[in-house]
């Protein structure tokens, strides 16, 4: 067992001999560019909307006359909380950005006082579910954005690599949000018995099949935050005439 106070002195001393910290190091590098775009285009306010296509970083759009700041500020608080208070993302963020610890036999910067997520604030990271709820309704509006860009302004159906590049995107989203840990627990956690009648074996089927989402819910989690921010950049380039939608027909 790691003893703490040596392990506040020499964080990451380890026997493993393998490159244990590639791992962390990827992820720190790999939510670093990702958090710095979503500020910057969070910020930007420009370049979010161009004929049918709406950005999801803006998307429900929401507008109002007191509201004189970016309207993405007041959607991005449930993806990123959803994704901040996540399983998944919290061991990854924890090991790469605290240390506590950086990996599995490698000794952490937690000393005597590392109180885990029982005190403020990471207590806060029961609010999980509920970001699960918000997030789940922002993910429909998600869809609805994709179906309707088909749509052009004249009316006319038309099929773009933006179009379909949105419909990806919400497709990676809702493999990410669906396999969700506390929604397999909402889906299956209380039950003890699944099959006795048809309404438990339904219910199995859904716990199931959102089992098997979450057991790859890392890979959900990257292809997810890589597709969000790939069609954001993809409609930024589109509204600044960068480069076309590419319309197929
Ligand atoms: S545990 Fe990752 S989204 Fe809920």
């Amino acid at each position: 067992m790691t003893n703490t106070i040596e392990s506040k002195a020499h964080p990451g001393r380890t026997a493993r001999t393998d490159n244990w910290w590639a791992n962390p190091l990827m992820v720190a590098v790999g939510f670093g560019v990702f958090i710095a775009y979503a500020t910057f285009r969070t910020f930007e306010n420009n370049y979010f909307e161009v004929d049918q296509y709406l950005s999801p970083f803006y998307s429900p759009k929401l507008a109002f006359d007191w509201w004189h700041f970016s309207p993405a500020i007041l959607i991005l608080w449930i993806p990123a909380g959803f994704r901040a208070t996540c399983y998944y993302y919290r061991k990854a963020y924890y090991r790469a950005y605290f240390m506590t610890p950086p990996g599995c036999a490698v000794m952490g910067t937690s000393g005597t006082g590392y109180s885990g997520e029982t005190k403020f604030p990471f207590i806060l990271q029961n609010m999980h579910r509920y970001f699960f709820y918000c997030a789940a309704l922002v993910l429909l509006v998600l869809w609805y954005d994709a179906i309707i860009s088909f749509r052009a302004p004249d009316g006319r159906f038309t099929v773009s690599l933006l179009s379909l590049f949105m419909c990806l995107n919400c497709y990676l989203l809702s493999g990410y949000t669906f396999g969700c840990h506390a929604w397999r627990h909402l889906c299956g956690g209380a039950v003890s018995c699944f099959s006795k009648t048809e309404q438990q074996k339904a219910q199995f089927r859904i716990w199931h099949f959102v089992t098997k989402l979450n057991e790859h819910h890392q890979g959900w989690a990257w292809a997810s935050l890589f597709s969000v921010g790939l069609t954001d950049l993809y409609i930024r380039s589109v509204a600044a005439k960068i480069i076309p939608p590419g319309v197929l027909f």
